[in-house]
């Protein structure tokens, strides 16, 4: 149901002469919401677990009108413990179905991370169409007894689209190597070589293997970068092909993301190499690490195999391991990012890799204002709540953009953009709830170098608990997990000097919850 927005918008004055503003009063923990009781944070359309903690997208696969999301679950608290594979299915990425638990424990261990195909060739004998999954067996006893042999990968599958699986009777199917940190496969069929591939991480590198039957494994090559100070663990990876756009090159691109206090802005994140693969070995000439996304809140993210289009779609986990146990939700905890279409283009000779929201998200939202905003500023509008909104604008910029989201109580969400020294921040610090975690605190200024840019097209979506930042269509991307006390119902543009503002665009994003 779309809620209906009232609109003040005034240019040069700040919201003094009787401007509308009936915010909702989120002090109490759960609002009513479609039959549903939603705690404030909850996101109206990011997916989250109905109840009890998520962290990494898994099993990311389409299937008979069905995109299918698996994640790492503990059914039993809302934080992390011995983890399971929860599942959920959509037809537009958008709007999920909660479907039953999909993958437990047994004996051979915690299901962690992995990934899943539709084997339509039957080549493990499943049976045609057997949807696989193959994920990291993680034992915590031989962990605790501290052996270092703990993670093996094992594979399941499933005949009735992901609704039961039976997991393989001689798992694990790759045996630990001697590696404490050996894990998160990402399996894919390479259409060139007919066979099964998959990259996995082992502590401080990627391997990848192939198979022609997703039970036989044989490592071809591994995958390593000089990085000075090391990175954290690495974790998550993913591998696929991407044509580059306005050309007929193709290249490969490279996921993993690291724990530890990798990430630009602290804590956990996710970078990736763009480069080629001969079938055996990836390579790059990529000197530095690039990150898929700027922000603190976007992590162990990978892409869904078997899509109808061919195209790439990413999910991350938005959250980060910093402070991801402790987050002020109280049923529930974590979401994903929206969907995100990739591609790579090319500039001054280098490849980067571009993340927007996938095309449907457009028809989840509704033009409530379309102003040209010109003339004196600064701009100021009011709401009723801005906290399932996008708000898209291009701004011509002199040497400075401000744009502030604030509520009646004061808290404040800052975006800026200084010419001068090429970077683009986020400030979270009195954005609302923030004293939950020194972490998330420390990491509440965040800073991405975009570059002297004349002109910007900032397109920003709002949920209950994040913000996320698309600059020039997905060039440069930030997300963050933010708790106001009280929606956002303010929303300002400050510049410093001469600012043009055109194709200014807010709109309504219709509540997804299921
Ligand atoms: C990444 C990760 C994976 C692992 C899973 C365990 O967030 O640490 O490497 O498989 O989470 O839940």
């Amino acid at each position: 149901m779309k809620k209906h927005f009232s609109i003040l918008l005034i240019a040069g004055l700040i919201c003094a002469l009787g401007c509308k503003q009936s915010s909702q009063n989120v002090d109490e923990a759960l609002v009513e919401q479609k039959d549903v009781l939603v705690e404030k944070f909850r996101p109206n359309f990011h997916f989250t677990p109905k109840a009890n903690w998520m962290n990494d997208p898994n099993g990311l696969v389409y299937y008979k009108g069905y995109y299918h999301l698996f994640y790492q679950y503990y059914p039993d608290s809302t934080v992390w413990g011995p983890m399971h594979w929860g599942h959920a299915k959509s037809k537009d990425l958008l709007h999920w179905e909660h479907r039953p638990v999909a993958l437990y424990p047994d004996s051979l261990g915690y299901i962690f991370s992995g990934s899943a195909v539709i084997d339509k060739n039957n080549t493990a004998g499943f049976g045609k169409d057997a949807m696989v999954a193959i994920f990291t067996y993680h034992d915590p006893v031989k962990e605790k007894e501290g052996k270092i042999n703990y993670q093996t990968q094992g594979i399941a599958y499933s005949n009735d689209e992901g609704e039961t699986w039976t997991k393989y009777e001689h798992n694990p199917v790759i045996k630990n190597p001697g590696i404490k940190d050996f894990r998160d496969p990402k399996v894919f069929w390479n259409e060139e070589k007919s066979k099964w591939q998959l990259v996995l991480v082992a502590k401080d590198h990627v391997q990848i293997y192939e198979s022609p039957n997703i039970k036989d494994w044989s490592k071809i090559s591994e995958f390593r970068f000089n990085d000075n100070p090391p990175l954290g663990v690495w974790e998550c990876p993913d591998l696929f092909k991407l044509p580059v756009e306005g050309s007929n090159e193709q290249k490969w691109v490279l996921i993993i993301s690291h724990g530890g206090e990798s990430a630009p802005n602290g804590g956990s994140g996710t970078r990736y190499f763009v480069g080629d693969y001969d079938g055996t070995t990836f390579t790059t000439n990529q000197k530095e690490s690039q990150w898929i996304d700027y922000g603190t809140d976007n992590y162990a993210g990978v892409t869904f195999n078997n899509t109808p289009d061919n195209k790439r779609i990413f999910i991350g986990w938005m959250s980060n391991w910093n402070y991801a146990t402790v987050t002020p939700t109280e049923k529930w905890r974590s979401a994903m990012t929206l969907p995100r279409e990739l591609s790579v283009y090319k500039q001054n000779n280098q490849y980067f890799l571009k993340s927007k929201p996938i095309d449907g998200f457009d028809a989840m939202t509704q033009s409530v204002a379309k102003n040209e905003i010109s003339g004196d500023f600064p701009h100021k509008i009011s709401f009723e709540n801005l906290q399932h909104s996008e708000i898209s604008f291009d701004a011509e910029i002199k040497d400075s953009l401000q744009i502030v989201f604030s509520n009646n109580e004061g808290e404040k969400y800052i975006l800026a953009y200084n010419k001068a020294n090429g970077l683009f921040t986020t400030d979270r610090t009195h954005s609302g709830q923030v004293d939950f975690s020194e972490n998330y605190l420390k990491t509440a200024f965040q800073t991405m170098n975009i570059g002297t840019k004349d002109a910007l097209s900032i397109k920003i979506v709002l949920d209950a608990s994040s913000a996320e930042i698309f600059l020039n269509n997905g060039e440069f991307v930030m997300t963050n997990q933010i708790f106001p006390n009280e929606n956002y119902t303010h929303f300002e543009i400050l510049p410093n000097t001469d600012l043009k503002i055109e194709n200014f665009n807010l709109k309504e994003i219709e509540n997804a919850i299921e």
